[in-house]
């Protein structure tokens, strides 16, 4: 049985005195819930974000990380330093720095790659544009993606990866997949591991929705065969509404 996983997703929202207040906030509200929370924070708030979330279910996670160790790469932030600040998970992929940052499968892999060797946990995000819908192509591309995502991990790794499918056209926009089509695509990159990595491999693989869940809409999609958790943006930055998310099944 895979446990159900909500992740919040803050983007470029939350200064740090809105991070400690957010997390002291929603810590009473999710106590006791039987569901993996997690927090990924924009990266000046995870210093301030881990210690608060000390004691509690609350996990922190970043939005994105370099692959290499260290060096000259300048602005970027390694796996080994979001470890060292007691970070547990790491977003890769997202489609928006896909879109706006040129991230690559390739690049995706690697990050990966480099996430587990320094005992991060990766959210791997892979979704269709609304173009790739319209013609045809979205399994073609969210199968794809997975794929290279995964490329030359072990099973005991790619057993602990979490996909998060985020249709690009439903995120930020309001617009929600319906709860049989984002079943269905997840059911598609399930049977795409399955097929290459077994089918024990593939029912063990936890796989997110995201766009546009809310408290409104988050029980129907959470109960779903194959949906495993939500990766929210929007309604992840008030205690309230992301509070009502993880508890959807109380
Ligand atoms: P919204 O929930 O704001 O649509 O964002 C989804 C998302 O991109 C999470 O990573």
């Amino acid at each position: 049985m895979r446990k159900k996983v909500i992740a919040g997703n803050w983007k470029m929202n939350m200064l740090p005195n809105e991070a400690i207040q957010m997390i002291n906030d929603l810590e009473p509200l999710v106590k006791g819930t039987e569901n993996e929370v997690i927090l990924c924070v924009p990266y000046i708030d995870i210093f301030y974000a881990t210690l608060n979330a000390q004691n509690t279910n609350i996990k922190i996670g970043a939005q994105n990380m370099h692959f290499e160790e260290k060096g000259a790469y300048t602005g970027e932030i390694s796996g080994q330093m979001l470890k060292s600040v007691g970070v547990d998970y790491v977003i890769i992929g997202h489609s928006e720095r896909r879109q706006y940052f040129m991230e690559t499968d390739e690049i995706v892999n690697k990050k990966v790659k480099s996430a587990f060797k320094y005992g991060l946990l990766p959210i791997v995000c892979v979704g269709e544009t609304l173009e790739q819908r319209e013609s045809g192509n979205a399994y073609d591309i969210i199968t794809n993606q997975t794929e290279k995502a995964l490329d030359g991990l072990e099973i005991s790794q790619i057993e602990n990866t979490i996909i998060a499918y985020e249709p690009v056209w439903a995120i930020g926009t309001g617009k929600t997949a319906t709860s049989e089509d984002a079943n269905d695509a997840i059911k598609e990159i399930r049977k795409k591991i399955g097929g290459k990595y077994g089918q024990d491999t593939a029912e063990r693989v936890i796989i997110l929705y995201g766009g546009s869940m809310k408290p409104t809409n988050a029980k129907e999609l959470l109960e779903m065969s194959d949906i495993d958790g939500g990766l929210i943006g929007g309604a992840s930055l008030l205690a309230d509404d992301f509070s009502k998310i993880v508890n959807y099944n109380k």
